[in-house]
């Protein structure tokens, strides 16, 4: 499979890496419901013999399970396989919330635990998860380089910064890639920080451009009825009216282009992320191998010009809709 560069760093990934939040499992408030471990395993092997050469985890994602399932699942195969992993986010000591923290030695603490949960004795992009508490992301980025120059991480990323946070931790360590929300229906990044990554040579990769599977188009009623108490998409707006009914009618719109190439809705959407000139990656995600082994025919895919415009228009009335919405 082609493989891009990231950012200025050693690391060249494929355009689709494989995002494990999901694989966290649920019995948390920002967990997916229940997951069966013996499938993630196979779903992350599955995407490696697909060719897939990365893999987005995070302490955050399951009180640090996802890691626990991808160090599981790389085990022998780690020369194949570029570990992403972040930092940053913390759980309350009861389990109710999370929070951002930033301090030199919390992070020192947390790449230790991750490695363990990894099996590995070195991270391949380690990112800050969020910039929260603001005033600490300088802080949080050197120890971040710290672990650049001990050997325990090769390369820093960032994700959700803002172009005002991400030039306050330039001057102070090289930055190798942002990770952003984008999809058809969250272009909030395009104006001005994609643009900006482009200009200082910082790798993007973009996650949940399924919109967490919305835009796969499979919800057809009311899906946060139906999701289970400790999937976090059930208290999510854009699974409820009115967001959800002005998003059913641009999949409905969508459908039909994604028909014409005998694609699944899903992959028009990765598809489309993938084909912004700033976008180096897509993070998508997948809970069983059948996912990924779908998703990944999206490279397949080659929009024409009229397909393109066409989407372009769709979007625009859709974004005039959710304004009219508010
Ligand atoms: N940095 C951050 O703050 C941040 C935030 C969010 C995500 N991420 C990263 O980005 C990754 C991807 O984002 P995401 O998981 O939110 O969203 P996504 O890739 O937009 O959607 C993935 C979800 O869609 C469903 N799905 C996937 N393939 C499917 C298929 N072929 N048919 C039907 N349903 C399918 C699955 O959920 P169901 O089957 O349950 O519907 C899957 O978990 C995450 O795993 C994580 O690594 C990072």
């Amino acid at each position: 499979m082609e493989t891009r560069r990231l950012g200025e760093s050693d690391l060249f990934i494929t355009p689709i890496g494989l995002g494990s939040w999901a694989l966290g499992g649920g019995n948390n408030p920002y967990g997916w419901g229940s997951q069966d471990d013996k499938e993630s395993i196979e779903t992350i092997r599955c995407a490696i013999d697909l060719g897939i050469n990365w893999i987005d985890t995070a302490k955050g994602y399951g009180h640090g399970h996802s890691e626990e399932i991808v160090g599981k699942a790389v085990s022998g195969l780690r020369d194949k396989v570029i570990i992403a992993t972040k930092c940053g986010i913390l759980w309350k000591e009861d389990g109710s919330d999370i929070y951002g923290h930033l301090k030199k030695e919390s992070i020192r603490q947390e790449v230790e635990s991750s490695l363990k949960r990894l099996g590995t004795d070195y991270i391949d992009l380690y990112q800050i998860h969020w910039p929260l508490p603001d005033e600490d992301i300088e802080e949080g980025w050197e120890a971040i380089f710290g672990l650049i120059q001990e050997g325990k991480v090769r390369f820093g990323g960032v994700s959700n910064f803002s172009v005002e946070q991400l030039k306050r931790i330039l001057d102070i360590h090289r930055v190798t890639s942002l990770q952003p929300p984008y999809s058809m229906i969250k272009r909030d990044t395009e104006k001005e920080l994609l643009p900006f990554c482009k200009t200082n040579n910082i790798g993007v990769i973009v996650y949940s451009p399924m919109q967490s599977g919305l835009l796969t188009g499979k919800f057809s009623a009311s899906p946060a009825a139906e999701f289970p108490e400790d999937d976090w998409r059930k208290n999510n707006p854009d699974f409820q009216e009115p967001l959800f009914g002005i998003h059913m009618e641009l999949i409905e719109k969508l459908k039909p282009i994604a028909a014409r190439h005998n694609q699944p809705l899903g992959n028009l959407a990765v598809n489309w992320v993938l084909g912004n000139e700033y976008v180096t990656g897509a993070i998508v995600g997948a809970r069983r191998p059948s996912h990924i082994q779908e998703t990944i025919k999206t490279l397949e895919l080659k929009l024409n010009e009229d397909d393109i415009a066409e989407i372009d228009s769709l979007l625009t009335e859709h974004a005039k809709r959710i304004q009219e919405s508010e």
